[in-house]
């Protein structure tokens, strides 16, 4: 009955039709770029359970926390029906629930605080539209205070204008949203840095597959993927198969990647570039 209002309504007014070209882009955004599925998606034998797609996912024991990816649909009693627009933008941004209660960093909010301001309502427009599951996830535990470690440069909303026509900066954008380097930043002194170790790789990911390693994604010609040219880059990131044909494991974000528009990639891969090359 609300879906058909909805509909008829969409039809009578231009606002209603804008408010469709921010869904469709918080679509691509959620289910593409930055793959929220990868977390907040239930997985089985089989991969992730689409028909209760966000509604709660991986369990990530830590010495420091030990927490599950919420249900993040419209379910107003075990997900976020209930909430704000403001409040899950806070969530998404700041990394604080309603209750005041902050989220792990693993949420990759250091990450999001670069979204523009248009495709922080067009996540949250596309999140409005995602139908309610019922499925409660264990109560989080924080054992140690942590801090995030964002990417320098992307403390703040880097808007539209300012990446229109500019490869590079688009990139730049794409690959944080996607939160690449969240796994992708080497660890020193017992924490990211993503200053010194950006791109260099060497977190460990356990799981039904064994363990997968992030590989070095920076332009070095032999530790990293200096050598690859952009179509196996591109290849890689979106099937996962590498130049030498190896199929690469999770949670290596590829089955989301794979529908990212060509033009997308091809401006993550020359960010890519541009990144010191380290070992
Ligand atoms: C790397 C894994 C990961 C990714 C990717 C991720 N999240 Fe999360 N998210 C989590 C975890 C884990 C929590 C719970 C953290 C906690 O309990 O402290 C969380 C919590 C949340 C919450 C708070 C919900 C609540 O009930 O407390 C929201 C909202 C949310 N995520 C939205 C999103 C959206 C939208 C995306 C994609 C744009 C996304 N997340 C991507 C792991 C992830
Ligand atoms: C959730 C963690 C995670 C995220 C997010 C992630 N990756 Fe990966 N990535 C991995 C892991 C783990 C591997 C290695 C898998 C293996 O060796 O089987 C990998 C491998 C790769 C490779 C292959 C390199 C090689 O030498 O084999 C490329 C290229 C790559 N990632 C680029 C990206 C880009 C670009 C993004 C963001 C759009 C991204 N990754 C996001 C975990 C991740």
């Amino acid at each position: 009955m609300k879906r058909l209002l909805v509909a008829a309504l969409s039809v009578l007014s231009t606002a209603a039709i804008a408010d469709d070209s921010l869904v469709s882009r918080g679509d691509y955004l959620v289910n593409t770029v930055m793959a929220c599925g990868n977390c907040h998606t239930p997985m089985g034998p089989n991969g992730p359970v689409m028909d209760k797609a966000l509604g709660g996912g991986l369990r990530f024991d830590t010495p420091f926390f030990d927490v599950t990816a919420a249900n993040i649909t419209q379910d107003e009693k075990t997900g976020i029906g209930t909430w704000s627009d403001e409040d899950i933008k806070n969530a998404l941004i700041k990394g604080v629930r309603p209750n005041g209660i902050k989220l792990a960093p693993i949420m990759p909010t250091a990450f999001y605080q670069v979204l523009s301001e248009r495709d922080l309502d067009a996540v949250v427009a596309y999140l409005r539209t995602v139908p309610a599951v019922e499925n409660e996830v264990p109560t989080p535990f924080y054992k140690v205070a942590i801090e995030a470690h964002p990417i320098p440069g992307a403390e703040a909303p880097i808007p539209e204008e300012a990446r229109a026509g500019d490869p590079v900066k688009e990139g730049f954008y794409l690959a944080t949203i996607a939160h690449c380097m969240e796994c992708h930043t080497g660890w020193v002194d017992g924490h990211p840095d993503p200053v010194n170790a950006l791109g260099k790789g060497g977190m460990e990911f356990p799981g039904p597959w064994g363990v997968s390693v992030a590989a070095n994604i920076t332009p070095h010609p032999e530790k990293g993927i200096g050598a690859w040219s952009d179509a196996e880059i591109a290849t890689a990131i979106t099937t996962g198969v590498r130049p030498d044909g190896r199929h690469l494991f999770p949670p290596m974000g590829f089955p989301f990647y794979a529908n990212m528009k060509p033009e997308d990639v091809a401006a993550i891969v020359a960010w890519l570039r541009t990144i010191p090359p380290v070992e």
